[in-house]
C-alpha cells in the first residue's frame, strides 16, 4: 500500500452491512504523487497534444476534423458502456437513411448533444462554468430517451449504488454513501477551479490534474448510470478548458476501450492500494497515444481528400455543383440525391449530375445496387475513420 486514498464507512444498504470507500480529496498526498511518474510521461503527451493541434492547419477546414474526431469519441465511449452503433449506422441516421439500431444510435447522439452543451457553456462569457451543476446538465441530456428512464437523468443519485457483483455486499466496489456525494463533488469542483491556467504555479501538469479529476469523478461515482461517459467527457472538457488542445480532435475513449481492464483495474488500484502513479502513467501514456493517433488519421484524411480534388480538378466536365458537392463530402459522407439537392440549395437534376460525376470519377459509390432509393457513400473516407 502506497498511501491511503480515503476511508471506508460501514452503511446498510438493502439490510446488509456494506464498506463504502469515501476518497479524500485531491490531489494526493502522504506522500504526494511521486514525480517520476509523470514528468518526463507529461512533456511527452503535450507535445504530441501540440503536433495533434498544428496538424490541422492540412485541411481547409477544421470543421471537417471535429466532424469525424467528435463522432468517434462519441462512438468509442458509448462502447465502452456497450454500445453496438457503427460510424456508418451514425453517417446514415444523419443522411436520413433507414437504420437498425435506433436504441444505440440514440445514445450515441445523446452523448454529443451533451458534450455540445458543455462546449457551449464553456465557449459563452454567461455560460455555466466546469461544475457540478453543468455535469448534471449534461447527464439530463446523456440519458434522455428509453434507456434513461430509471436512472434519474441530471440528478445526483439518491441510493447507494456498487460496481461489479448482483449487490453491493459482494460488490468489487462499493463507492460513498449517498448522502455524502454533494459534499465529495463540492471538493472536486473547487479542486477544477484552484487549478491555474497553463503555464501557473500549479505544481502538478494540467494533465496530471485530469488524470486525477477523472479517476476521483469515477471513485464517487455521482450518478445512478452514465458515470463513466460523463467522467471522459470531463477529460475532453478539461483539455479543452485549460487550452491543452484547442479543439476536441483526439478520441481518447478509443485508448480506455482497448485497454479497458486494465483502466477499469488502475482505478480501482487507486482505493486498493493508493496507487495513483499507477493511474497517471497509464493516463498520460493513453493521452500520448491517442494524440498520435488522432495526427496519423488527420494526414491520411487530407492526403486521401487532396488526391481525391486532385483527380476531379483534372477532370474536365465538372459543373460548378460537382465542386461544390465534393467539397461537402467530409461532413457529409453518407447522401441521397434529395439530400444534395437541399445541401446545394439546387434543382434535382443538377444535384443528380454532381453526384454521377463523382461516381464516374470513382470518389463516390452507389450502395444500394436499386434503381430507386439509392444512396451514395464517399467510401474510401469512411473506411479510413472507421480503422
Ligand atoms: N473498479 C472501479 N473503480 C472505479 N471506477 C470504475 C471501476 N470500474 C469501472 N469504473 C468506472 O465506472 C464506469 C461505469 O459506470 P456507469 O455504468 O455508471 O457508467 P456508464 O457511462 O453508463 O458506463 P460505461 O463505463 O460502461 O460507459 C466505467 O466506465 C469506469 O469509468
Ligand atoms: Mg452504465
Amino acid at each position: 500500500m502506497r498511501r491511503s486514498a480515503g476511508s471506508y464507512i460501514t452503511t446498510t444498504t438493502l439490510g446488509e452491512a456494506v464498506n463504502a470507500f469515501v476518497p479524500y480529496a485531491l490531489p494526493p498526498s502522504d506522500p504526494a504523487l511521486l514525480v517520476e511518474s509523470y514528468e518526463i510521461q507529461s512533456r511527452t503527451a503535450e507535445i504530441a497534444l501540440a503536433r495533434l493541434s498544428g496538424v490541422s492547419g492540412l485541411v481547409p477546414s477544421v470543421d471537417w476534423l471535429l466532424y469525424s474526431a467528435i463522432r468517434k469519441e462519441a462512438l468509442l465511449t458509448s462502447q465502452i458502456e456497450g454500445t453496438q452503433a457503427t460510424l456508418t449506422d451514425l453517417f446514415d441516421e444523419e443522411a436520413g437513411l433507414a437504420v437498425s439500431n435506433t436504441d444505440d444510435i440514440e445514445e450515441v447522439t445523446n452523448y454529443m448533444r451533451a458534450f455540445r452543451l458543455v462546449r457551449d457553456n464553456l465557449r459563452d462569457p454567461n455560460g455555466l462554468p466546469i461544475s457540478v451543476r453543468l455535469m448534471c446538465n449534461a447527464h439530463r441530456l446523456l440519458l434522455n430517451g428509453v434507456r434513461g428512464i430509471g436512472e434519474q437523468p441530471g440528478e445526483l443519485r439518491r441510493s447507494q449504488n456498487w460496481i461489479g457483483g448482483t449487490r453491493p455486499g459482494n460488490a468489487v466496489f462499493v463507492p460513498p454513501p449517498a448522502d455524502q456525494v454533494a459534499n465529495l463533488l463540492a471538493d472536486l469542483e473547487r479542486f477544477i477551479h484552484a487549478q491555474p491556467i497553463l503555464g501557473g504555479s500549479s505544481y502538478l501538469p494540467s494533465l496530471v490534474n485530469i488524470a486525477l479529476v477523472h479517476a476521483q469523478f469515477e471513485t464517487i461515482h455521482p450518478f445512478l448510470d452514465g458515470n463513466g461517459r460523463i467522467g471522459r467527457l470531463l477529460i475532453a472538457a478539461l483539455m479543452e478548458d485549460w487550452g491543452l488542445l484547442p479543439e476536441p480532435l483526439m478520441y481518447l475513449s478509443g485508448y480506455l476501450k482497448q485497454h479497458q481492464s486494465e483502466y477499469y483495474r488502475l482505478l480501482s488500484g487507486i482505493r486498493t492500494e493508493g496507487n495513483w502513479e499507477a493511474w497517471v502513467e497509464f493516463f498520460l501514456e493513453g493521452v500520448t497515444v491517442a494524440a498520435v493517433n488522432a495526427e496519423r488519421s488527420i494526414v491520411e484524411i487530407a492526403t486521401l481528400v487532396a488526391a481525391d480534388r486532385r483527380r476531379l480538378l483534372d477532370s474536365a466536365k465538372s459543373g460548378s455543383a460537382t465542386y461544390r458537392l465534393f467539397e461537402l463530402l467530409p461532413m457529409m459522407p453518407r447522401f441521397t440525391v434529395e439530400r444534395v439537392r437541399k445541401e446545394l440549395e439546387t434543382s434535382f437534376p443538377t444535384a443528380n449530375a454532381a453526384v454521377r460525376t463523382l461516381e464516374d470519377l470513382g470518389i463516390v459509390s452507389e450502395m444500394t445496387g436499386q434503381k430507386k432509393n439509392r444512396s451514395f457513400s464517399y467510401q474510401s473516407y469512411i473506411e479510413l475513420l472507421a480503422k
